[in-house]
This record gives C-alpha cells, sequence and structure tokens, in this order.
C-alpha cells in the first residue's frame, strides 16, 4: 500500500479530530484513531471510559467495529493520535492483527506529527490469526 504524505496527513487529522471527542475523564489520556477501509471508506473512533475502569474500550477497536459493524472487514491503514505518540496496547494489536497483518500503522502526537510508521505484522510478530482455527 503507498500512500502520499496527503493521505497519511488526512487521516491523521481526523484521528486527531476525533481525539477532541474521546471521553476520558479518568485518565486523562484522550486517543483518537482513524481508519480507511479498501473500499475508501473512513472511520473514526475515540477512547470511552467508564467508571468501573475494566469497561473502558480503546480509540483503535471502536474505529474496528464501527467499520466492521458497517460490513467493512478490509482496511488500508489506521492512524493513531495521542498527547506524546504513544503505541496501541496488545489488545488492540490482536484486534488489528484479525483483519489483517498488511494493515499500516499510523502513530502521532497530539501535533498531529507522524512518529511512526509501519505495519500490523511489524507490531505483533508471530500473531494468532484466524488461520490458525483453520
Ligand atoms: N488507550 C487507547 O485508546 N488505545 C490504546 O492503544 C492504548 C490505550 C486508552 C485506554 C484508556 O482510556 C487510556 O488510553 C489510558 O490507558
Amino acid at each position: 500500500m503507498n500512500l502520499t504524505n496527503e493521505e497519511k496527513q488526512s487521516l491523521i487529522d481526523l484521528a486527531n479530530e476525533a481525539r477532541k471527542r474521546a471521553y476520558a475523564p479518568y485518565s486523562n489520556y484522550p486517543v483518537g484513531a482513524a481508519l480507511r477501509t479498501r473500499n475508501g471508506h473512513f472511520y473514526s473512533g475515540v477512547n470511552v471510559e467508564n467508571a468501573a475502569y475494566p469497561q473502558t474500550m480503546c480509540a483503535e477497536r471502536v474505529a474496528i467495529f464501527k467499520a466492521v459493524s458497517e460490513g467493512e472487514i478490509e482496511f488500508d491503514v489506521i492512524a493513531v493520535v495521542t498527547n506524546n505518540g504513544g503505541s496501541p496496547c496488545g489488545g488492540c494489536r490482536q484486534v488489528m492483527a484479525e483483519f489483517g497483518l498488511d494493515t499500516i500503522v499510523l502513530i502521532a502526537d497530539g501535533d498531529g506529527k507522524l512518529k511512526k510508521e509501519m505495519t500490523v505484522a511489524d507490531l505483533l510478530p508471530e500473531a494468532f490469526t484466524p488461520k490458525h482455527l483453520l
């Protein structure tokens, strides 16, 4: 997947815009995510925390679940934005891996600056995937 800098930046900007809607009153660590599906559609997500802390849902999974619930399961690229350019958690890596190891992951900071770019396979080596269940 070859992405232009403009394509990358606009996805990061979409994630950062979504991040303003993060519901993170406990951690004060707002996260925004945005993905582009193979069909060219965009879905964003934010972390949604809960007073019962473990019920919190990460931004990446919200974006992925929104896409899947609309019938889209192939993703070209997903951008994740946090204040400090934090990396996706292990649970989100596993959920990304379910839908493709080649998906590009863009990690950006609160200024919308791209800090790292890799594939899901890079983020989760030796991933357990649907193929293992065949
Ligand atoms: N968080 C995400 O949304 N994505 C990640 O990949 C890492 C963590 C959220 C969960 C929680 O609301 C806050 O960041 C602090 O852990």
